[in-house]
């Protein structure tokens, strides 16, 4: 980290500015998902860019089987809890499938509860064509986008799944076309999920903002990835998705452990109990006498 960007984050955190320079300076940029109040602190900790409070908490975190499943009122808890742990980085709230395709005044007013409602900083929405335009009108009413393209999980059936998109040389010119539309609307940023890393690489070379990829190779601007993934707590995840520790087996050790120590007794000892003074219990067991 360079002298300047230390400074930037000790006086506030990290800005829109500082990633236009990081990304100027072709520096990568660092983000990851969180659904939680203790994950927002220990991403504050580890001094990431940005978080993320995706809508893959419909999946991860609800237990839903899709994204599109989940609620404005949801996600807006889940990033209210993670704004109060979180104090470096840049907070980006998703818009939930249906809370912003149907007008642009539909979607300004979801953009600007995330704001007002969950302190989000900025906000991220799915695809290009009519989102462009819903991106275009909440940069205008003051509030940063960043945009999501390639698979995007809210519309995965029309998609025909979560396959990588982009793949032919149609498919990855409409991912050029659509980038440069999310790009003239003002989003900040573009998320470019699973799409081949060649064509990501050829893509984010003609924009001038920043790409972020997930599943997309290393010659985008920045990398993503989901909690849940990087940390191993399921037993599956994407195939470009790599868990930098397998924590699953260390809490399943760590539950089973507990549940002997109570089952045999030994926990809680001495050390986590609270203890009474002497004369107080002898008070005590008189006062039990007394009753009989
Ligand atoms: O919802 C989410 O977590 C996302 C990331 C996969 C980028 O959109």
């Amino acid at each position: 980290m360079s002298a300047t960007e230390a400074a930037d984050r000790a006086s506030g955190g990290v800005t829109l500015e500082l990633l236009r320079t990081k990304h100027a300076q072709g520096k990568p940029i660092v983000m990851v998902t969180a659904y939680d109040y203790a994950a927002a602190q220990l991403a504050d900790a580890a001094e990431v860019d940005l978080v993320l409070v995706g809508d893959t908490a419909a999946e991860t975190v609800l237990g839903y089987d899709s994204t599109a499943q989940v609620s404005l009122d949801e996600m807006l808890a889940l990033t209210a809890a993670v704004r109060r742990g979180l104090h470096t980085p840049l907070l980006i709230g998703d818009l939930p499938f249906g809370t912003y395709e149907s007008s642009n005044e539909q979607a300004v007013l979801t953009a600007q509860r995330f704001v007002k409602q969950a302190g989000a900083d900025v906000i991220k929405l799915e695809r290009a064509g009519t989102s462009a335009s819903r991106a275009a009108a909440i940069v205008q009413a003051g509030i940063p986008v960043m945009g999501h393209l390639g698979v995007t999980p809210q519309t995965e059936v029309t998609l025909g799944g979560r396959r990588a998109q982009g793949r032919t040389a149609d498919g990855a010119r409409r991912l050029l076309d659509d980038a440069f539309a999310l790009q003239s609307a003002g989003c900040f940023a573009i998320v470019l999920e699973a799409v081949p890393a060649r064509v990501a690489s050829l893509i984010t070379a003609r924009l001038e903002i920043p790409t972020i990829g997930i599943g997309a190779g290393a010659g985008t601007s920045g990398q993503v990835l989901v909690w849940h993934d990087l940390l191993g707590l399921y037993e599956w995840r994407p195939r470009f998705a790599r868990a930098f520790v397998e924590l699953r087996p260390t809490i399943i050790d760590a539950l089973t452990r507990y549940a002997a120590d109570v089952r045999s007794r030994s926990f809680p000892d001495q050390e986590h109990c609270y203890a009474i003074d002497e004369t107080e219990l002898e008070r005590f067991r008189a006062c039990l006498d007394s009753d009989g």
